[in-house]
């Protein structure tokens, strides 16, 4: 394990620490139950994972509140590698949480779009599963969240960050860039969230052939569209002016002093704080024993 592998380990366990901590304060002035850990009972590859905590009632009544679907874009090639361990991991707090894939798996189970696989197939595959879940789940959920199969989600923070909206404003929320389209677009590594009358208006956009395939950059596709349809690009940083989306992984964010010619500072639409809340997303890929971790001590996951 590397030095920064390793400082992220350590900073990931202060801030469930950190977190468990504010959620036991909140827990005692509330006087709900002390929220615990329950006893193991399943098991994911010989590792005990404890079951969801039945008496966290701020999150379950976020829960109610706050419903996000998330659907992860995946791949045939991904499912035993990587989409797993989202099906395991955060996965599990979205409302639903659906896969999205060329074609169906019914084992995984994964929806099949239709589509060819590769980069190039981005945008068209992001149309298609929209198209879906707006036929199919739109009055079951408020929220409509988009993942990489390499993304780790806090959901319970999500909740919280849009509970301040309502979704019947035209609105999403990502990691804001600002190129491209006047009010920039949100970068497609960090996911995004659209509002239910965001989905709306994206799906009508194409409907009402407001919005075409432009493109296979399906996140500056989709801010073109959103733009056209008169969708908010949203601002979701933190109290303190810290943004809470990430597009790259956990290492890169906390590490000391972006390289200030690399394009990041130049994309960013917000100026960027160093010190990075570890509020929502992380780019997973290769950190398997972080989220591992996370499953394993907080209360949530
Ligand atoms: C379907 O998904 C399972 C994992 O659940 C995987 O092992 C299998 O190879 C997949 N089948 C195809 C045809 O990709
Ligand atoms: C979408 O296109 C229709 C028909 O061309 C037009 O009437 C409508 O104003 C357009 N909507 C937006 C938001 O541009």
């Amino acid at each position: 394990m590397t030095a920064i592998q390793c400082s992220w380990l350590i900073a990931g366990c202060g801030f469930c620490v950190g977190f468990l901590s504010t959620f036991y304060l909140a827990s005692s002035v509330m006087k709900v139950r002390e929220p615990h850990v329950q006893e193991a009972s399943w098991k994911y590859k010989n590792i005990e994972i404890p079951t969801i905590s039945n008496n966290d009632h701020l999150s379950k009544d976020l829960s109610r509140k706050v419903r996000v679907l998330c659907w992860i874009m995946t791949a045939p090639a991904n499912l035993d590698t990587r989409t797993i361990h989202l099906k395991y991991s955060w996965t599990r707090h979205c409302n639903i949480a659906l896969f999205m894939s060329s074609v169906t798996n019914e084992s995984f189970p994964t929806i099949g779009l239709g589509t060819k696989e590769g980069r190039d197939q981005l945008y068209r595959k992001t149309i298609r599963a929209f198209q879906i879940v707006h036929k199919h789940y739109y009055e079951k959920a408020d929220w409509f969240l988009r993942a990489d199969d390499d993304t780790y989600i806090v959901v319970e923070n999500l909740r919280w960050m849009l509970s301040n909206y309502t979704p019947d404003q035209p609105v999403y929320f990502g990691k804001r860039f600002k190129p491209f389209a006047e009010q920039g677009y949100m970068s497609g590594g960090a996911g995004f969230v659209l509002s239910k009358e965001a989905l709306n208006r994206f799906v009508e956009g194409f409907q009402k052939e407001n919005c075409t395939h432009t493109t296979s950059l399906e996140d500056i596709g989709l801010g073109q569209c959103m733009e056209k349809m008169g969708v908010i690009a949203g601002d979701s940083r933190d109290t303190e002016q810290r943004e809470t989306f990430h597009p790259f992984t956990p290492d890169y964010h906390i590490k000391e002093g972006f390289d200030k010619s690399f394009w990041y500072w130049r994309y960013s639409y917000y100026p960027i704080v160093e010190a990075s809340s570890l509020m929502i997303i992380s780019k997973m890929y290769g950190f398997e024993t972080l989220q591992k971790l996370l499953s394993f001590f907080s209360p949530f996951y």
